[in-house]
């Protein structure tokens, strides 16, 4: 296992590349299935969670080949039951049940466990197959999903804590091959959904509406193999704005749609930074004053809850008292306590985290609970007094490709040692 070393206290400058969209890139290498002609992805980030989506493919009987960020697969003959001890280690492996049922008829997944960002139900995903005709039976830890024609039909998919991303995804891709029209009423708006949509429609799929709330999906019979680029990582590039904020002189993202990080980009100029942007870059620079912030996370085009343990890192040594809400998922403040370790002084209130800027955090030995938790760690000893040891990278190496070492070309010091 490793640990990461961040040496507090040197200033950012420069310009950094943003990968390819870990969440557009998972559900859409889960949509190769729906052919059997080879698909090709380019910008395809080198991330563990990729890794185990390619693991996934390769089980179920695809030919997978990857190189530099280009990834090949042909689902020429296939399986549809995807065990425990591969789908366990990543929650977006259920994303794989739509493409299955929709091509195969049926599929045979172990149901994803709850995770440290709180409970993580797929009741929505599996009403949505129902719609569609299928029969869904949970048993012994493995959901089944099983018809003999799926239809078309009219789905809600909207739940207690706004619409899903991977329910959207997952019955798009059952949908594309359904008899007649499908209409997905409150569906995600993410960019990764509409990402997916432009890969299906490449395939020869009938998607109007993704990036609205309203998907109309008509139905085809078969479709063929595509080639794709997947779009920027929007939460790759607003952690990179966080960390210009909290450490930087001048710090540019580049290869990124500004359009996808408005929400993350107007409350840091709400909080005094400055942008210079174009078609495909952006650039933050320290303002005169700064100031706290308000924040509710919320589903696209709101503020985003992978964005909102990377804020709370800032808003930790911005004087005043900041308020953060996660209206998406309510629990997920694991980092708080880890914050409090360095010095933070932020109070929970009911799903809410009341902070209270302190003039500078100090380094301690921090423990990472999940992807963006990690990186907010690693973000706060940015500045923070000495060294911050962050234990249980791994999670961080779910979701960002080589983090330690755009921010040391950045010019922090971030050694990553053995634990
Ligand atoms: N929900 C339900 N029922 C469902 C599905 C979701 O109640 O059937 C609830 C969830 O518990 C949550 C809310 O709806 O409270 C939204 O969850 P959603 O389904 O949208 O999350 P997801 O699709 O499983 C994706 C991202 C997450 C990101 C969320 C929200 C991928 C692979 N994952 O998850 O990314 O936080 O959307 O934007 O796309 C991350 O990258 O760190 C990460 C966790």
């Amino acid at each position: 296992m490793e640990k990461i070393l961040v040496h507090g206290g040197k200033t950012l400058e420069g310009k950094v590349r943003i990968s390819g969209s870990k969440n557009s890139a998972l559900p859409i290498l889960a949509a190769t299935l729906l052919t059997k002609e080879p698909c090709v992805l380019q910008r395809v980030p080198d991330l563990s969670d990729i890794h185990y989506m390619l693991t996934i493919l390769g089980r179920l009987g695809c030919e997978v080949e990857r190189a530099s960020g280009v990834v090949r697969v042909t689902a020429e003959s296939i399986t549809t039951t995807a065990p425990y001890d591969i789908v366990r280690k990543m929650r977006a492996s259920v994303c794989i049940l739509g493409p299955l049922l929709g091509r195969e008829g049926e599929a045979t997944v172990s149901l994803p466990g709850g995770c440290v960002i709180g409970d993580r139900p797929i009741d929505l995903h599996l009403r949505g197959f129902e719609a569609l005709g299928a029969a869904v039976s949970v048993k012994s830890g493995n959901v089944r999903v099983l018809a003999q024609d799926l239809h078309g039909a009219e789905i809600f998919l909207r739940g207690k804590f706004g619409s899903t991303v991977l329910g959207t995804d997952n019955v798009m891709m059952a949908a594309v091959l359904a008899k007649g029209t499908t209409i997905i009423d409150s569906a995600a708006e993410e960019p990764e959904v509409v990402d997916l949509a432009n890969f299906l429609n490449k395939m020869g799929a009938k998607i109007e509406g993704a990036g609205t709330r309203r998907i109309i999906i008509e139905g085809v019979k078969e479709l063929h193999g595509a080639e794709h680029e997947i779009i920027p990582d929007r939460i790759e590039a607003g952690t990179f704005l966080v960390a210009g904020a909290i450490a930087g002189k001048s710090v540019t993202l580049t290869r990124i749609n500004p359009r996808h990080l408005e929400a993350v980009v107007h409350p840091l100029q709400e909080a005094g930074f400055l942008f210079e942007s174009g078609d495909d870059f952006l650039r933050i620079l320290p303002g005169n004053s700064r100031k706290p912030l308000h924040l509710e996370a919320m589903p696209y085009p709101g503020f985003p809850t992978d964005m909102q343990a990377q804020m709370c890192a800032l808003l930790a040594t911005t004087d005043g008292i900041s308020v953060v809400t996660d209206h998406v998922f309510p629990h997920r403040f694991m980092h708080a306590s880890e914050l409090k370790r360095m010095g933070a002084n932020i109070e929970m209130n009911e799903g809410t985290a009341v902070v209270q800027g302190v003039p500078k955090l100090e380094g301690a030995p921090v423990m990472a609970s999940d992807l963006r938790a990690s990186a907010a760690l690693v973000l706060a000893g940015l500045s923070a007094e000495g060294i911050t040891e962050v234990n249980r990278v791994y999670h961080i190496d779910r979701g960002y490709e080589r983090i330690d070492e755009k921010l040391n070309d950045l010019g922090a010091e971030i050694e990553r040692v053995k634990a």
